[in-house]
């Protein structure tokens, strides 16, 4: 059936305003830039805040409502034909790491302003509304774990945990959302969605490599997070000779060597110690204490299991032997998603249909997708990014690209709006 606008206007290739869309992301970008091109806004920092405040002008700007839920996630609203619809909802999130770049959760958020601004450009009514969100503390860099506003929103996580979250201030996330004027009233999650679509860039090297302008996101890889402690004990540099030392940092040492190895000699897998700590970290001192994170990710979940086994048998051996103590806290841990094949299939024909090279892709990163995935119909649009670089303040992306995922977007939406 065609899709019309009130003019009885053809609005099936309808496409986004490319240019408009990039400047929208530059000026966001400017919002806690940094030296190298990169952005940082920290979830629910100052800068979050001025990101979040820009983010509510320009959709209200756009005819949109808003609507802030208990954790802070924003839902900006462009009413349906029929508004007892459940929405079709875009959307990703504006925190970045602390050295992030401009397009990284951004894109997704700002391409599906630009999909309102296109419906308003051309007077489309849809039949079911079309709400635009935005999630809070997607990257997990300063309140662990990541996801926690979508997480808390599908029910994953409860809102008690959500609020609770600590940064290693001891601020809590409630406490922020309260500073920054994002704790809204309205209940988290517990209302249909009819479908949900996050535009990301892929930030891996795939689509680049082979040429592929659009990535049909079928789903992502499994994810554990590990908040990991060694214990010895603090003594003389000096004096304490060396058969005779409890040296946490010298058994973390053996533990991130034996990570990084159970990365690379499983196929498929990822490891990474992103995060150390020494206690009490002065360089004439045995460290006594040594905290250290792993993200560990692999797309089938009885491998990931495995490396579980994997991390924790080593790690408890090397602590043996070295007499140090261990506790090992899972922060997260997310099971690979499969989307839902419907949504998949509407994003593979708007690409297809738009005349864009395209392939099938399973998402290295994490995603808010990937818990709304749970509550509703989710399928996600990756678009190259420069090298594969992401998590990075060089993290780029070509223009061209970034219009035609907003362009499938655009399309997807329009065709989920009928359904
Ligand atoms: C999100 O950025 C992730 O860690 O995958
Ligand atoms: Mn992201
Ligand atoms: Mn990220």
């Amino acid at each position: 059936m065609a899709v019309m606008n009130y003019r009885g206007e053809e609005m099936r290739n309808l496409s986004v305003d490319g240019a408009r869309l990039w400047k929208s992301l530059m000026d966001m970008a400017e919002i806690g830039a940094t030296p190298k091109g990169g952005s940082r806004r920290l979830a629910l920092s100052d800068s979050d805040r001025q990101g979040r405040d820009l983010f509510v002008r320009w959709c209200r700007e756009a005819g949109c409502s808003i609507r802030v839920d208990r954790m802070g996630n924003i839902f900006a609203r462009r009413p349906g034909k029929d508004e007892s619809r459940p929405p079709v909802m875009m959307g990703s999130h504006l925190d970045t790491q602390p050295s992030g770049g401009k397009f990284d959760g951004v894109y997704g958020v700002l391409a599906g302003l630009e999909v309102i601004r296109t419906l308003n450009d051309h007077g489309y009514e849809s039949d079911s509304p079309v709400e635009l969100a935005v999630w809070t503390n997607e990257e997990g860099a300063r309140f662990a774990p990541s996801m926690i506003g979508s997480g808390v929103f599908a029910g994953t996580y409860s809102i008690e945990k959500g609020l609770a979250c600590a940064d290693v201030d001891g601020t809590t996330i409630g406490e922020e959302l309260r500073r920054i004027g994002y704790a809204g009233d309205d209940p988290c999650g517990g209302r249909p969605i009819r479908a949900f679509f996050e535009a990301h860039i892929e930030q891996g090297p795939i689509l680049e490599a082979e040429g592929k302008t659009i990535g049909v996101v079928t789903g992502a890889q499994g994810l554990r997070w590990y908040d990991v402690t060694v214990g010895g004990m603090d003594s003389h540099a000096g004096t304490t000779p060396m058969d005779r030392r409890r040296d946490a940092m010298a058994g973390a040492a053996r533990m991130l060597v034996a990570a990084e190895r159970i990365g690379k000699t499983t196929p498929g897998a990822v490891t990474t110690v992103g995060m150390l700590r020494v206690v009490p970290s002065s360089r004439n001192v045995v460290p006594g204490e040594v905290f250290f994170t792993v993200d560990a990710r692999h797309p089938d979940g009885d491998t990931l299991a495995a490396m579980d086994a994997a991390l924790r048998g080593s790690f408890a051996e090397i602590a043996q032997q070295a007499d140090l103590k261990l506790a090992i806290e899972t922060v997260t841990d997310t099971a690979p998603v499969v989307f839902d094949e419907g949504c998949v299939d509407a994003v593979r024909q708007a690409a297809e249909g738009s005349g864009y090279p395209c392939r099938d892709i399973v998402s290295g990163a994490g995603h808010d997708a990937c818990f709304i995935n749970e509550v509703a119909p989710t399928a996600m649009i990756f678009v190259p990014c420069k090298d594969g670089i992401s998590h990075n303040e060089i993290e780029s992306a070509a223009p061209d690209d970034l219009t035609a995922g907003c362009n499938v977007l655009l399309r997807v939406v329009l065709t989920a709006a009928e359904w």
